[in-house]
């Protein structure tokens, strides 16, 4: 039996607010296996997007064991979590965080400038090919700033997938897509799982996201149910 991809057990959050602090997780545990695709459904605020950046290496303010891929965020020092972030983890933000001022092709390849990889070196005609799997080819000269939300969120996906990751966090990841770019959307993640053994998590609202993972959870009172 290989270990789970995705570890975490007694996982605290709060946020300080006024005078006091807010707890947000309280002692929530997970496992996902390798090659699983789980859906976190949950009312806004109930801490979706802040388990999703813990799990991605974003937010290290935390109590609890949080292992993913082998990694162990809860003690790993600052130089390990940024190449952990860029080339164990795609992230798909609920609002892109793409680079207005870049072009398309710019944004999906960022990831590429900042691995120490550099023999993968990924080249323009990779940007491309995920650009077409994404369901943006021909638009890598387009200014993101012009985009759409839906183009900007495809865009955002292909950043994320670049290089590879072993794991997919996605933050409402169809949210600003109509129904059949969404549907084409979730047909690359489904593709992605069962092709490159990529584990999936999705954070949604939507019950067509849900309906392709293996497993969906609620987060609700700050655990995972
Ligand atoms: N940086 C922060 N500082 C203080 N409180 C925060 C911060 N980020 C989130 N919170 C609080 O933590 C709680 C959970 O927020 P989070 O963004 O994780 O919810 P969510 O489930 O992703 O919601 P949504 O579905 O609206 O995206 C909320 O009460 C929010 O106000
Ligand atoms: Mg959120």
């Amino acid at each position: 039996m290989t270990d789970p991809t995705i570890q975490v057990s007694s996982l605290r959050k709060s946020f300080a607010h006024g005078s006091g602090r807010t707890d947000v997780l309280c002692s929530l545990d997970l496992e996902v296996d390798a090659g699983e695709i789980i859906a976190i459904k949950g009312r806004s605020g109930s801490g979706k997007t802040s388990l999703l950046n813990i799990l991605g290496g974003l937010d290290r303010d935390f109590r609890g064991t949080v292992r993913v891929a082998s990694h162990d965020l809860d003690t790993m020092v600052d130089r390990a979590l940024s190449l952990f972030r860029n080339e164990v983890i795609g992230f798909v933000f609920q609002s892109f965080h793409l680079i207005d001022s870049m072009t398309c092709s710019e944004n999906v390849a960022l990831p590429a400038a900042y691995s120490r990889r550099r023999g993968h070196s990924i080249t323009p005609r990779n940007v491309e090919k995920v650009l077409e799997r994404v369901g943006l080819s021909g638009l890598g000269e387009e200014e993101t700033r012009t985009m759409s939300g839906g183009q900007k969120q495809r865009a955002a996906i292909g950043r994320a997938i670049l290089l590879g990751p072993r794991v997919l966090l996605c933050d409402e990841p169809t949210g600003n897509l109509d129904v059949e770019t969404g549907a084409q959307i979730l047909k690359l993640f489904q593709d992605l799982n069962a092709s490159e053994g990529m584990t999936v998590v999705l954070v949604t609202h939507e019950d067509r996201v849900a309906r392709i993972a293996g497993r969906v959870l609620n987060l609700e009172g700050g655990v995972l149910v």
